[in-house]
């Protein structure tokens, strides 16, 4: 019965964001693919949800927060805490995630959002404008290491000249990845490189 119940749900996100379509079963293995986080939203397998605003997200916009502040939050997911403190704090929201079970469980949750919650590839959305700032929780460690230098090229292409990139970043280790841990060094080598 529970199988049946999430597929019916599945099946009603796909209708509420028609842009990205179905994908194959391999597909649900890798992390690279909507289908892999659909699944996990749709069975409530999400132990990388907070369900909280972290204290060094209340101090950074404490210290920041200006009235009409853009701010993307890529790979949004289901952090409805964050999304909603953002809001409330003043800046103007826009979050986006490829899983579409993720981005309807979101819309609903937060009903009339002044914000925008995009269902779309954060590689391939066309935004139309550039952020003040680009906020991010666990997004880049659920990429494969091969890709976040695409990422740094990203975020700089997204930002304001003067914009700047605030995370949750996983440093660590992981016998499994995802989630794919991140260094120093690695910081240093990705995000000192963005111009190339
Ligand atoms: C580990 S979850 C983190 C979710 C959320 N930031 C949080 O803290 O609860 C990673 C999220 O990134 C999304 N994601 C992965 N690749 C993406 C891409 N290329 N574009 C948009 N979202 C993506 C997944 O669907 C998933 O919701």
């Amino acid at each position: 019965m529970e199988g049946r119940a999430s597929i019916r749900y599945l099946y009603a996100c796909v209708k509420d964001c028609p842009g990205i379509q179905t994908t194959n079963m391999s597909e649900s293995f890798d992390s690279a693919w909507p289908n892999f986080w659909n699944q996990r939203y749709a069975s409530g397998e999400t132990p990388w949800t907070l369900h909280a605003v972290p204290a060094a997200v209340r101090s950074f916009v404490k210290r920041r927060q200006r009235r009409g502040t853009t701010v993307l939050i890529p790979g949004c997911g289901t952090d409805l805490e964050v999304l909603q403190f953002f809001q409330t704090a003043g800046f103007e929201v826009t979050a986006i995630d490829f899983s579409r079970v993720a981005v309807a469980q979101a819309r609903k949750a937060l009903g009339n959002f002044d914000g925008q919650i995009i269902c779309g590839d954060f590689f391939k959305f066309d935004f139309q404008n550039r952020f003040d700032l680009i906020y991010e929780r666990t997004f880049l460690c659920a990429l494969h290491p091969r890709r976040w230098p695409k990422y740094a090229k990203r975020v700089a292409q997204l930002l304001q000249p003067r914009g700047r990139l605030a995370g949750i970043f996983f440093y660590g280790q992981e016998a499994d990845p995802p989630p794919y841990p991140l260094s120093q060094a690695r910081a240093a080598e990705v995000f000192d490189n963005t111009s190339g």
